[in-house]
Formats: C-alpha cells, sequence, structure tokens
C-alpha cells in the first residue's frame, strides 16, 4: 500500500520549545519531532491499510473535485485522505470500507438528534412526492412560525437555507434599520461564512483580519469592530461611538473551546446594547443544545434576533430568524415593498417545501422536550 506523496498538509513548525501543563505548572520542552513524524507515518500507515477504498475513491474524486473533497475544509480532517462515508443512523455511520464508527461529530450538530431521525425521514419522504420548491407559502410554514414564536418569545419569523444566511440577513435587516455601517463581534466567534465576522486582534488589541482568511470581500475593519468576549469595558467603548448597528453574539462561545458568559454579563450585553441603540442578534445555532427554546429560553435572554440553523430540520438545509415586534414595525416603516431591491434578503430555496416539512417534523417530533430531558441527563455526571 503506497500512501499519497502529494498531500498538500504536514506536520508544521520546527523544534521550538512549546509549553505544556504539569501539575499545574506551565512547563516547556522541545517536542521530539523526529519520534513524532514516525508515529504520525506509522498511524497513516495503519490508517490507509483499513481504508483502501476510501483512498481509492479520494484518487478518482481528485479527477473532478478540486483537492478531491465537495469543500476543501474536509481534506483538513485527520488522516492523509478523506473517509468516504457509506451511511449514517442515529450516533454511528459506516464507510465505503466496512468500517463502522460511534459519530461523535454528527454533522458539528447538523445530526444532533442522531443521524436521519424517523419522523424528519418519514415526513421529508411524503413531502418529496408533493413537490419540493415551488417560491410559495406552504400551509406548514404557519405552523412552524406559531411552534417559534412558542419557543423562543419572538413574534416574527422568517427562513433561509443556512444559519450563515440567517445571521447574513439579520445584519442586513439591523444595518437597514438604525443606517449604522458597523457590526460588532467577539473575538474568534464563528457565525458561519459571514464576511464581516473573520476579524481578530493583534497582541496589542489591535483589530485585524483573521490570519489567513481567504479572499475577504473587503478589509473587515470596514465592516466589523472586534473585542472579548466578557470584557463589559471594552462592550461599553465599542458601543458609545454608536455606529454598530448590531451585536452578533452565541450567548456561549462554542466555536473556541467553549466560553461561558460571566455572571451578570448578558445582562450587560442587554443593557448597554439598548443604552446605545444597537441591536441584539443572539445567535443559537449549537447553545440549542441546551433546551427547547435554546440558551435563550432556558437563560431568559431579550435579544432583539433570534438566528438557528443546523439541526433544526434533522441535518435538511433550513435555518430562521425571528425578530421583535419593534423590528418588524422599524423595518416595515423603512420599507417600500414596491421599490425595494429585496435580493439581498432572500435566497429563492428558502422557505422550500422539503425544508418546512423537516422543521415541522423535526420540531414536533425530534428536537422534544423529552428529547432533552434524556439527552441533558445523559450528559450530566
Ligand atoms: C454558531 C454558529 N452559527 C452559524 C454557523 C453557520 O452554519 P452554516 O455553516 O450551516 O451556515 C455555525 C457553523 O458552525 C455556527 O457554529
Amino acid at each position: 500500500m503506497v500512501a499519497p506523496t502529494d498531500y498538500p498538509y504536514s506536520i508544521q513548525g520546527g523544534d521550538k520549545p512549546r509549553p505544556y501543563i504539569k501539575q499545574n505548572k506551565i512547563m516547556t520542552q522541545p517536542l521530539n519531532r523526529t519520534h513524532l513524524e514516525t508515529l504520525l507515518k506509522q498511524e497513516e500507515q495503519l490508517f490507509h491499510k483499513n481504508h483502501p477504498k476510501s483512498f481509492e475513491l479520494y484518487q478518482r474524486a481528485r479527477k473532478s473535485l478540486h483537492g478531491g473533497v465537495p469543500m476543501l475544509w474536509m481534506i483538513r480532517w485527520a488522516g492523509s485522505f478523506p473517509i468516504f462515508a457509506k451511511e449514517a443512523k442515529g450516533a454511528h455511520f459506516t464507510d465505503v470500507d466496512g468500517n463502522s464508527y460511534i459519530d461523535f461529530c454528527l454533522g458539528d450538530t447538523g445530526a444532533m438528534t442522531g443521524h436521519a431521525p424517523e419522523a424528519t425521514v418519514k415526513a421529508i419522504t411524503e413531502q418529496i412526492q408533493k413537490g419540493i420548491t415551488l417560491m410559495l407559502p406552504f400551509e406548514d410554514v404557519i405552523w412552524v412560525g406559531e411552534e417559534l414564536q412558542r419557543r423562543f418569545k419572538l413574534p416574527y419569523w422568517q427562513f433561509a437555507l443556512t444559519a450563515t444566511d440567517a445571521n447574513r440577513f439579520a445584519l442586513r435587516m439591523a444595518r437597514h434599520i438604525t443606517g449604522r455601517p458597523k457590526i460588532l463581534v467577539f473575538n474568534y466567534c464563528y457565525h458561519g461564512s459571514v464576511d464581516e465576522t473573520f476579524i481578530t486582534m493583534d497582541e496589542e488589541g489591535t483589530p485585524m483580519s483573521r490570519p489567513n482568511n481567504m479572499g475577504p470581500q473587503i478589509d473587515p475593519r470596514e465592516t466589523s469592530k472586534v473585542i472579548e468576549f466578557n470584557d463589559i469595558g471594552a462592550l461599553e467603548t465599542a458601543l458609545s461611538a454608536r455606529d454598530v448597528a448590531a451585536v452578533l453574539a452565541e450567548p456561549v462561545m462554542t466555536n473556541i473551546g467553549i466560553i461561558h458568559p460571566k455572571p451578570g454579563y448578558h445582562d450587560a450585553l442587554r443593557e448597554l446594547t439598548r443604552k446605545y441603540g444597537t441591536y441584539l442578534i443572539i445567535d443559537e445555532t449549537h447553545t440549542i443544545s441546551t433546551g427547547p427554546g435554546g440558551y435563550t429560553a432556558s437563560h431568559g435572554l431579550q435579544p432583539d434576533f433570534l438566528t438557528l440553523g443546523k439541526p433544526l430540520a434533522g441535518g435538511v438545509p433550513a435555518a430562521i430568524y425571528g425578530f421583535t415586534e419593534e423590528v418588524s414595525q422599524a423595518f416595515t416603516a423603512k420599507l417600500s415593498v414596491e421599490d425595494s431591491d429585496v435580493g439581498g434578503i432572500g435566497g429563492t430555496l428558502a422557505g422550500n417545501a422539503l425544508s418546512i416539512a423537516a422543521m415541522k417534523a423535526t420540531l414536533q417530533n425530534v428536537l422534544t422536550e423529552e428529547f432533552y430531558t434524556k439527552a441533558i441527563a445523559l450528559q450530566t455526571f
């Protein structure tokens, strides 16, 4: 078995001492990189031996797919080539070589409730016979809107296909209403491929584009401000210029390890955003794991907008954004439906019948109170 020779990624770094923690002390000791290289090679050979069919498919895929994968980040998973999946059910999947896995990734929460939940599969199988996308509302969309109202206590809802888009549309609405150019995000947040969010700080705290940010449309310093989560002083300074349309925040940061809010932080965030006329968008895409109404319902948050995607339709592309009565009225007041260029908030397939059927079935039968009771009990020890 020959390992691929032109695999584009290799072990980075020289023999610089790397810090590690021992008995609560930070120690430095040079890593034995030669030994590491040997171990990695052994693992790669074993990986190759156990995944011959995946390797074969990868070779074929490289002739038609850039990098041999549908999305470039898939090549960055561990192993010298990607595993090709065959099928998935519940918490398990199998690959094309017949290896079976417990899936701790679960589609990065897209399959949070397990792969192919029965109720969702049944609903989409039925809906698919009756039409997939029409650019017209289906009655079930009202059921979904009413259910979202009940869970998140926000009166109005709109649909998108991805959480990225839900965030982008909420940001557009916030900018449209306030007329303000900037948004504020937390350092190393992730809200999907929303251009404005790829901003960080250098060691002196000066904002800069995230290193290796691929092809930013515009320097994110022109569109965004960035501060550390939990820093109330920095929040007030950033908002006090009154040029920030919205703060886009996960209620708990989940994409840079997990950073919980300090006690009182959410109160301060709400108070200061109100004080300076900035909208607060809470992105529940991952924190929906907290409960049926996400972190927002379980901790009594009061966002102006709430966004959510990924697990909402059991893995079928679907996302939502909801907002308050005040937002709805302010937006309507600033809108002339006949004259507006509404193309920037949209998506031809958004709210399609298949997504709506999947959302309804998932909310009704999968992401239920009982599911959360069971799932949370399993995580508590
Ligand atoms: C908090 C959060 N919001 C939004 C997104 C974007 O989701 P999508 O890639 O489905 O647009 C992600 C993706 O990981 C996320 O973690």
